[in-house]
């Protein structure tokens, strides 16, 4: 056991494999100590208990995977090093989009809450990531600087994550991945830089692989995708968020990879306050690209019954959007449009205020190829003054069955 020059007053001993030093009353002393996680313990029993007002600095990679029954208790704090070097080479990789993770946690049965924050020191990341730019292609990571996931949960059938707050993210704050019903409830995510530097790519979650996965009742404020539903993400329920900052609830990106099928279906995304954002209820595919390795376009797939509920924005710089040409340019869309087709889409009751970013733009629904069965009832946004309300349609083939006067086809 390591004995740290700081004041200890707790030691709790969670099991043969888990040590965590307890710092309860050290304010104003340096906060350090080690968890050493590993082995997963398997029982009944909570393994790995961080209580009272505890900060725990994490310095190794967590890798929690294969538990079954367990309850987690996080009601102090978890803050990972702002060890650039250790983490980018050391982070769990998980291959999508070269994302990786401090903390993967997966099993059957899981339950994690206790009212506690993990801390992703985010700031450092930032920072470094504004200055080398290292992102790799739409991804949040490169291989070489890896901005880790504070907590992913993967392989997981069965979990519910509740009562947490998850601060200064490096990149995607969640990341579920390969996981059947997972739900997270009362969630406070929030990174906020106070440099220049933006908290770059911080999106709310990311769901990539997963079957009914619901986001509930939860507070955000970042710089990325509030939510953001990636391939084979089906049968999502997203439910009274409040957004700020962000990038919206989105649908994608999807048909990135050549060669890939990207599926998105059975989605309700529903009372959403969504502020001061890029975008509110947004659906992003790429174009198509005739190499058969592209990493930017070219995937085929399809997003289907997906519908956008009650939604308030406002200040929002695309409140409706389908970009059905996402990061690609217009002439190589004209050429080769997306292969991943959009249909059965449904907007209601989506009302607030635009910014003056796309001047009067109010709602875009642009399609590389014929779009199928998009409604919307009850859609009424106002852009600032002196604008007046704008609404673009390219290749929607259901325009007598929107509630605004769309310009196009
Ligand atoms: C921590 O401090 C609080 C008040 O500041 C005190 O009530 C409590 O007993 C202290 N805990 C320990 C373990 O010393
Ligand atoms: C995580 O732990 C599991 C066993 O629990 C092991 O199979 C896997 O290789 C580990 N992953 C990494 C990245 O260390
Ligand atoms: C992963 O990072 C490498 C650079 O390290 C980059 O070439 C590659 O495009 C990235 N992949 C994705 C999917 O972002
Ligand atoms: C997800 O599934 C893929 C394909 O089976 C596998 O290669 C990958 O290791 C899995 N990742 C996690 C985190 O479960
Ligand atoms: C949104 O965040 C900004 C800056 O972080 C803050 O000033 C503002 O009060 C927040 N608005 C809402 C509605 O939470
Ligand atoms: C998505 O699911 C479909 C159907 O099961 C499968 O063919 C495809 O490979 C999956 N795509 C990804 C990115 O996992
Ligand atoms: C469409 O998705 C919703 C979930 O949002 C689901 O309840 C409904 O059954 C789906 N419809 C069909 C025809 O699958
Ligand atoms: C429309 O959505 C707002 C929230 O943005 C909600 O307060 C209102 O009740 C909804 N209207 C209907 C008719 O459901
Ligand atoms: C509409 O779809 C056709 C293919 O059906 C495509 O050639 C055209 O470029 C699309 N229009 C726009 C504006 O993307």
């Amino acid at each position: 056991m390591v004995r740290l020059a700081v004041n200890i007053v707790g030691l709790i001993l969670a099991s043969a494999s888990v040590l965590v030093v307890s710092l309860d009353n050290v304010s104003g002393s340096k906060r350090f100590a080690q968890v050493h996680p590993p082995l997963p313990p398997k029982s009944n029993n909570p393994w790995l208990t961080i209580t009272g007002n505890t900060c725990h600095v994490v310095n190794t990679v967590l890798n929690t995977t294969s538990l079954s029954n367990v309850q987690i208790q996080l009601s102090g704090t978890i803050q990972y090093t702002p060890n650039i070097a250790y983490w980018s080479a050391n982070s769990i990789p998980l291959i999508y989009q070269n994302a990786t993770t401090f903390w993967l946690l997966g099993g059957t049965n899981l339950h994690l809450s206790g009212g506690g924050t993990i801390d992703g020191n985010g700031q450092i990341w930032w920072d470094a990531f504004a200055s080398n730019g290292n992102a790799g292609v739409a991804g949040a990571s490169s291989l070489t600087f890896a901005r880790p996931v504070p907590l992913t949960i993967g392989d997981t059938h069965g979990a519910l994550i509740e009562d947490l707050n998850i601060i200064n993210s490096p990149s995607w704050h969640d990341f579920v991945i390969n996981s059947t019903n997972v739900e997270y409830r009362n969630i406070n995510l929030r990174s906020v830089s106070f440099s220049s530097s933006a908290a770059a790519n911080t999106d709310g979650w990311d769901i990539y692989r997963s079957d009914h996965v619901t986001i509930r009742n939860s507070v955000i404020v970042n710089d990325d995708d509030c939510v953001s539903l990636k391939p084979n993400s089906t049968n999502i329920l997203v439910s009274n968020l409040n957004c700020n900052g962000s990038h919206g609830t989105s649908i994608g990106s999807l048909g990135q990879f050549a060669g890939e099928t990207d599926i998105v279906e059975n989605v309700l995304i529903e009372n959403i306050v969504m502020a001061n954002a890029q975008n509110g209820a947004r659906i992003k595919v790429f174009g198509g690209n005739p190499s058969p390795t592209s990493v930017s376009g070219g995937g085929t797939g399809f997003v289907k019954n997906v519908t956008f509920l009650n939604y308030r924005v406002d200040n929002v710089d695309n409140p409706i959007l389908i970009d059905q040409c996402y990061e690609t340019a217009a002439s190589v869309c004209a050429e080769f449009p997306s292969k991943l087709t959009i249909s059965d889409i449904h907007y209601k009751n989506i009302t607030g205020t635009a910014s003056s970013a796309e001047k009067g733009v109010v709602v875009s629904l642009e399609c590389s190829q014929p779009c199928n069965d998009i409604t919307a009832q009850g859609v009424s946004i106002v852009p600032p003054a002196p604008f007046k309300a704008q609404f673009v349609c390219s290749n929607i083939t259901s325009i007598n069955e929107l509630d605004f006067p769309c310009q196009g086809s």
